[in-house]
């Protein structure tokens, strides 16, 4: 039985890959990647990520504007993203969210925007997909009071006690190459106590490369070594993290369901 990885966040939208595009997807299908989820950080990357999904069946895209732009929104860019939202490839909203750490935007502003696209997914019916970065409390505020939409915390760094209060509403959590980091100790740790049933596998390439490649570009055919970490964080086989973690995110982003994971 062959058991297919999805990548729940990557980047193939970015600049980086424009080169080698077909190459970077050849690799991902040959390493058992079947679907790759490109995520939009703004009206270019989200335009290109509803392009890219038109052109290849396994890609889907999500669309939105991260915190690090949010002082660039304008009425004319929420239009924008709402309209490409209604085509069929895309399955979220994102990203969206709180980065206190870099502090591209002012804090209001990244507020202020995150809560405009989180009312844009509950009027469309859609999930988000979030990016929190030292703003653990506020972002957990902000997700409380869109209690109807289902929320994915991408590449997760909050507490355990964090996590079991998100999993009380029904959100999920992505976890990608930092699992693999040698010093990555605490985050292995609070990751062993999540149960399998939560949690979605991620690239966020082309960023966070997973050991042993960390330094080079990382791609969608890299997901099986953030895989084989989790299977040996949970004492489980590489096979069962593969089946459930695509499970969860076939449910997630309400994906169409295939035999071979059945
Ligand atoms: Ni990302």
């Amino acid at each position: 039985m062959n058991v297919f990885m999805i990548d729940s966040h990557a980047h193939l939208n970015d600049p980086k890959f424009a080169r080698d595009l077909d190459q970077v997807v050849s690799r991902a299908n040959a390493a058992g990647v079947e679907i790759i989820i490109n995520v939009g950080y703004d009206l270019e990357s989200s335009q290109r990520a509803v392009e890219l999904a038109s052109q290849y069946p396994g890609l889907f895209a999500v669309v939105g504007l991260h915190p690090h732009d949010a002082k660039t929104s304008t009425p004319e860019i929420s239009a924008e993203i709402e309209k490409l939202a209604a085509d069929p490839k895309v399955v979220a909203i994102g990203e969206i969210g709180l980065d206190y750490y870099y502090d591209h935007s002012p804090r209001e502003k990244q507020q202020e925007v995150f809560r405009e696209y989180y009312q844009l997914a509950a009027k469309l019916d859609l999930p988000v997909v979030i990016h929190s970065r030292k703003a653990s409390r506020d972002t957990f505020n902000i997700v409380r009071e869109f209690p109807q939409v289902p929320s994915l915390l991408h590449c997760y760094s909050g507490s355990l006690e964090t996590a079991q209060e998100y999993r009380k509403m029904g959100h999920y959590f992505s976890f990608g190459g930092p699992i693999t980091f040698r010093n990555a100790h605490k985050l292995r740790g609070i990751v062993a106590q999540m149960p399998l049933e939560w949690v979605l596998l991620e690239t966020d390439c082309p960023y966070l490369t997973p050991h042993p490649y960390r330094g080079k570009r990382n791609e969608p055919s890299y997901l099986e070594y953030v895989a084989q970490k989790l299977a040996q964080i949970h004492g489980v086989s590489v096979e069962e993290i593969k089946r459930v973690t695509a499970e969860n995110t076939r449910k997630f982003f309400r994906l169409p369901f295939k035999e071979e994971n059945k």
